[in-house]
């Protein structure tokens, strides 16, 4: 285990291990001895930042990158002046891509300040060809480019970059590897993402991730549950499961397991009280999983279920494997069999070819659906993936009025929703004191939405009855119950 070395005593003399991760160890330790050099050089100590654009996914590698440059010797900062700057990126639509450069361009400055900065790149980005082109041509400051299939191997690079003394670009195509047992810190102590697989297969074809995740790994459960039973002994209560697409965790291991099975072995964890995942591809959700779900409370009541349009025309178009009749009969089944779920979307507006039609389909099934919240995006081309070739149809001012259209209509269902919990009093985790409002703790209920409420920052990692005085459309004002 990690926690148990001590990196102090790793002999350098030595070559390093072909295994992992006890090679990552010893550049750790290699590392280490670089940042204590420089430290005491600067008389103080070296910072580092890491900024996570993108999913879950992201954010939990970006926890990984944290751990090795903790073990490395850097203290954490909020700060763009840091000594060990690292985006880790995302690049599922422009939007995301536009960011990052935006950034780098203002961090140039900070690095003819301090030359001694290290700036790295990495995530879903950095797996495109083109982007690195651009980094080399223009971003010529950036010391390290990675990849997403060898975040673990940071403390390598980083010795490559100092020794070398110029950049360094690594990036994999694909992996079949899964290293496990690296240092990873937590954003928050009490709650915990766990990767249950990596990448996808299933080549939705507006979407870039599986040709910069790769194709779909799923680790091993014994892995898994020893990874969530040491999270429960160090005083995690919430675990988000976390996978591209949850629903086919498990098929291509030796021994194959459902995602349903991994769940029920998850839930009886001692500690562990709440258990989330993220993301169900509608195509391959099993009715073992909703009665799995159904039968155990301590699975949270939100199921994300992204539709992406509700035309079966353009669905097909997108290469997703269900109509617009089979994604309602599914969302019924679920309701029936788990009344009090609250259902979320993803939806794609402006798909190529998308008809007034095809959109109104779309209205029909958030209609249908009421949906509880849904995250609606404008379509936006992603070169090296099929529909990136295909004819846009209808003019931006058309998509842009769908897309205003559609998130009034979304956001009045979700209010609605949120409104039928006012007056109940249900159990929240407590997560942090209110960024709104410093007199006031964030709490998340089971079925995801926020509740903000008087309490001392004490009670922040626990589960407490709290009642909904009043809906804000989606969060509440609620009041702590005294517990007898
Ligand atoms: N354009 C717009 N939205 C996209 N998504 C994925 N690819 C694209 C794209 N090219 C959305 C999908 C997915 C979510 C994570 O991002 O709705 O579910
Ligand atoms: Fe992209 Fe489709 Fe895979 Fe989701 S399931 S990551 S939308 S290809």
């Amino acid at each position: 285990m990690h926690q148990d070395i001590n990196f102090d005593q790793i002999s350098l003399q030595l070559p390093p291990p072909v295994k992992e991760p006890e090679r990552q160890y010893y550049f750790i330790a290699k590392c280490r001895q670089y940042v204590k050099e420089k430290s005491e050089e600067l008389g103080r100590p070296l910072t580092c930042l890491v900024q996570t654009f993108g999913c879950q996914m992201n954010v939990r590698d970006s926890e990984k990158l944290l751990g090795i440059l903790e073990q490395i010797g850097y203290i954490k900062t909020e700060s763009q002046d840091a000594d060990f700057v690292v985006y880790n990126t995302c690049t599922v639509r422009e939007h995301a891509n536009t960011k990052v450069y935006g950034h780098l361009g203002l961090i140039k400055h900070q690095k003819k300040r301090n030359p001694h900065m290290m700036i790295a790149l990495c995530g879903c980005m950095m797996q495109e060809a083109h982007v690195v082109e651009t980094i080399q041509k223009k971003y010529g400051f950036v010391d390290i480019v990675f990849g997403t299939h060898n975040v673990f191997k940071l403390a390598e690079i980083l010795c490559s970059r100092i020794e070398a003394g110029s950049m360094i670009i690594d990036i994999w195509k694909d992996t079949d590897m899964i290293v496990e047992d690296l240092p990873a810190v937590r954003e928050f102590p009490f709650k915990s993402g766990v990767n249950i697989m990596f990448g996808c297969n299933n080549f939705c074809s507006y979407c870039i991730v599986p040709y910069v995740r790769g194709r779909e790994r799923s680790r091993n459960p014994e892995d898994i549950l020893e990874e969530i039973r040491n999270l429960a002994k160090d005083g995690v209560v919430e675990i988000m499961l976390l996978g591209q697409n949850v629903n086919s965790y498990g098929k291509n291991l030796k021994q194959p397991v459902t995602f349903a099975q991994l769940l029920k072995q998850v839930v009886q964890i001692p500690g562990i009280e709440r258990v989330r995942f993220m993301t169900s591809h509608p195509k391959d959700l099993s009715d073992e999983l909703i009665d799995v779900i159904a039968a155990n409370e301590k699975i949270c009541r939100h199921l994300h279920l992204p539709v992406q349009s509700g035309s079966s025309r353009i669905l097909e178009k997108m290469n997703r494997h269900y109509t617009k009749e089979g994604y309602l009969e599914l969302v019924r089944k679920i309701k029936t069999k788990i009344p009090d779920i609250s259902i979320t979307t993803d939806i794609i507006v402006g798909f190529p070819g998308e008809t007034e039609e095809d959109f109104a389909d779309t209205m029909d099934v958030v209609e249908q659906v009421q949906y509880d919240a849904a995250f609606t995006f404008i379509y936006s081309r992603r070169t090296g993936t099929p529909a990136a070739g295909w004819e846009t149809g209808a003019t931006p001012e058309e998509i842009q009025d769908r897309y205003q259209r559609l998130l009034k209509r979304v956001q009045d269902i979700g209010a609605v929703n949120a409104k039928k919990l006012e007056g109940k009093i249900l159990p929240v985790l407590v997560e942090e004191i209110s960024g709104q409002d410093g007199s006031l703790l964030t709490g998340r209920l089971s079925n995801n939405l926020l509740v903000h409420f008087k309490g001392c920052p004490e009670l922040i990692g626990q589960i407490l009855p709290v009642r909904l005085n009043e809906s804000k459309g989606f969060y509440y004002i609620g009041e702590m119950i005294e517990q007898e």
